[in-house]
């Protein structure tokens, strides 16, 4: 496993035409019902989608995409390379997804989570996340129930966390 050295510097940015790629590669590691390149690059062009890439020398190690729809926004993806997880990287990516959220307009964050997907569901409750509904069968691979979680003042969420974001 590969370890952060402290000199390591991870850059989070918006995702662009030329990591779409790797990002998709991404997709097909962590997830079961990944998002085709083709999808991928379809963002790109939405203007309500944004989405940010987390680089350490030159490599794409994260990611995550939202829809800001209003005053809401609705995480759609997050990932971190399984080599470089625990480590803080998804709640990073996480609070600079909101802090983009707050430049959009968005107050509020909302997103899915697999039923049995542990580790995402202690990250977000450590976001300020709380779950407020089920979706039956959401997950058509497994037949799995969605958690739908919410967090209704990001910018309160943003305003205790004591990290240093790069974005
Ligand atoms: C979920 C995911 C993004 C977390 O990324 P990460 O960089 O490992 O998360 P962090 O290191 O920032 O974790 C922050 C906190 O979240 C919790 N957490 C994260 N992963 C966890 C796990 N596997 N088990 C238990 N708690 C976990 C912990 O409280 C952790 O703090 P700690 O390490 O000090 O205990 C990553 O595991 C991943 O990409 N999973 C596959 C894709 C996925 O499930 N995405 C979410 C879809 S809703």
């Amino acid at each position: 496993m590969h370890e952060l050295q402290q000199s390591e510097h991870v850059l989070f940015r918006p995702m662009q035409k030329a990591d779409v790629e790797r990002v998709a590669e991404l997709e097909r590691i962590c997830f079961r019902t990944p998002w085709s390149r083709a999808a991928l690059a379809g963002e790109l062009k939405n203007d309500v989608a944004h989405y940010l890439v987390g680089e350490c020398d030159g490599r794409v190690i994260a990611y995550a995409g939202m829809w800001v729809l209003f005053d809401e926004a609705h995480i759609t993806n997050v990932a971190v390379d399984p080599a470089f997880r625990r480590r803080g990287l998804g709640r990073r990516l996480m609070l600079c997804m909101m802090r983009t959220a707050r430049l959009f307009g968005a107050a509020t964050m909302t997103l899915e989570v697999r039923e049995t997907n542990l580790g995402a569901q202690a990250l977000y409750a450590g976001l300020g996340f709380l779950r407020e509904g089920r979706r039956k069968g959401y997950y058509t691979d497994t037949g799995e129930d969605a958690f739908l979680l919410w967090n209704h003042d990001i910018a309160l969420t943003l305003a205790h966390a004591d990290d240093s974001i790069t974005v």
